[in-house]
């Protein structure tokens, strides 16, 4: 079955399936064919490109039982404790899916500025910002992360998705060279296949195949593409050293803070600021949806870079502009995680304690440093049996299955927030204790 929300560029994964409204579907008479995966439907064989590969309708129906863990539905809040339904019914469930990761999705000052903007501005922007999208709070928003981040401007997209894929395909051209870490997120990617330019990859977090990557290209005008956290593995970017060989070609960076932005760094600034790099970066991006815990994206650079992208990044121009409840929202998130730097201290402590508390169950996560932690499965269908069972003892974790990851790295993955608390993190690995260890041994 499929991959959670990311997904690395080699992979083409996609999330294919479809839980239906409320039920839950028993396993399918027909046998699951756990050889085959999404890599296998990617190729268009039937004659009209309205019908999907042969096959692959037989195949996701006897993949119901998988497809079960997928597009869950919340009925409440992405807090430490939240509930989902499961097995057809509500379930309180330990919350560690949620990218929410200082806890501003319910900040009480957060919610007040959205119910706020949403009375003065109603729901929707209804146009492109270029058109009729844009309000005062939008300005302001650029204004402000333009200013958080010591940039000229900065631009604002309605999704982060829709900002990674506009910036990179409106700033490259067909003769032009992008360069992506290997488990670069599909946005990227997609930018640059979008853009018709030439696509290298080098070795993940590997300076000397970066190095290969751009002596390949030479002459040509080239972009690197890192991101501050790898958003499966949650290891950072190796910055330093791949920052060193960036500039030994004389190449500009763009940094993809969606999973570092406002978590990391002294003052928040991202994986750029904690390794003190922001100088070197000409181009940030981030997301609004993972510690803003709202929605949108954003690029923060020059000007005059950024005044050409309001024109040639599509998904701004020809898209509406995100609703002024939630710009509100994002600004208030924006001073609040200025105002409480001990959200992001708690985080690192809680990401901390459950990664060692995890590896010292014998649980492995992988190259992670960070609040995204792999626990690595490392089989299909003892992670569909696992997934099952952790739900049903209240653990909600991502499955994260092939094409993914490779699929000796099949995994859950958890995300530990600022907001849970010890015995949360307690509670959660206690399950991991009854349920994860033991498949594990049965693995030796
Ligand atoms: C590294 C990375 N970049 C970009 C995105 C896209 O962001 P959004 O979900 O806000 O559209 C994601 C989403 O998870 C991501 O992990």
């Amino acid at each position: 079955m499929g991959p959670a929300g990311d997904a690395p560029m080699e992979l083409n994964g996609q999330n294919g399936h479809s839980n239906g409204a409320g039920k839950t579907r028993r396993r399918s008479s027909k046998q699951f064919d756990a050889s085959l995966s999404l890599a296998d439907f990617v190729v268009g064989e039937s004659s009209d490109p309205i019908l999907p590969p042969a096959g692959f309708t037989e195949w996701h129906a006897a993949a119901s039982w998988e497809a079960d863990l997928y597009e869950p539905q919340l009925l409440a809040s992405a807090e430490p404790h939240t509930t989902i339904i499961y097995d057809g019914r509500a379930r309180p469930v330990i919350n560690l899916c949620s990218y929410n990761y200082l806890g501003l999705a319910t900040h009480p000052t957060v919610v007040a500025a959205a119910r706020g903007a949403l009375d003065k501005y109603g729901v929707g922007a209804c146009g492109s910002p270029v058109l009729s999208g844009m309000t005062d709070l939008h300005r302001e928003l650029e204004r402000r992360i333009a200013h958080f981040l010591g940039r000229e401007d900065a631009i604002i997209f309605n999704s982060g998705f829709g900002g990674a894929l506009g910036t990179i395909s409106g700033l490259l051209r067909k003769t032009d060279v992008a360069i992506l870490d290997n488990r670069s997120h599909l946005s990227l990617r997609d930018g640059a296949v979008l853009s018709r330019c030439r696509l290298e990859r080098f070795e993940h977090n590997d300076p000397a195949s970066l190095d290969a990557a751009l002596g390949r290209r030479k002459g040509k005008r080239q972009l690197v593409v890192l991101e501050g956290i790898y958003s499966m593995d949650g290891d950072f970017a190796a910055l330093p050293d791949l920052l060193e060989v960036a500039d030994a070609h004389r190449t500009s960076v763009f940094i993809d803070e969606a999973h570092s932005m406002l978590a990391c760094g002294a003052h928040g600034r991202g994986a750029a600021e904690q390794f003190g790099v922001e100088a070197r970066i000409p181009l940030i991006y981030g997301t609004f949806s993972k510690a803003f815990a709202a929605l949108g994206g954003f690029v923060a650079g020059p000007a005059e870079t950024l005044d050409y992208l309001r024109f040639y990044a599509h998904p701004y121009v020809y898209s509406c502009a995100l609703p002024p409840v939630i710009v509100a929202a994002i600004l208030e998130a924006l001073d609040v995680a200025g105002r409480e730097p001990q959200l992001r201290s708690r985080l690192w402590e809680n990401a901390t304690y459950f990664r060692e508390q995890a590896n010292s169950l014998g649980i492995d996560t992988g190259a992670s440093t960070t609040y995204i932690m792999p626990l690595i499965i490392g089989d299909r269908a003892r992670m569909y049996r696992l997934g099952h069972e952790l739900r049903r003892r209240g653990l909600f974790v991502a499955p994260v299955d092939y094409p993914a990851v490779p699929e000796d790295r099949i995994c859950f993955r958890a995300c530990v927030t600022a907001g849970h608390t010890r015995a949360d993190l307690d509670e959660a690995l206690n399950i991991l204790q009854d349920t994860f260890v033991p498949e594990l041994a049965h693995s030796l």
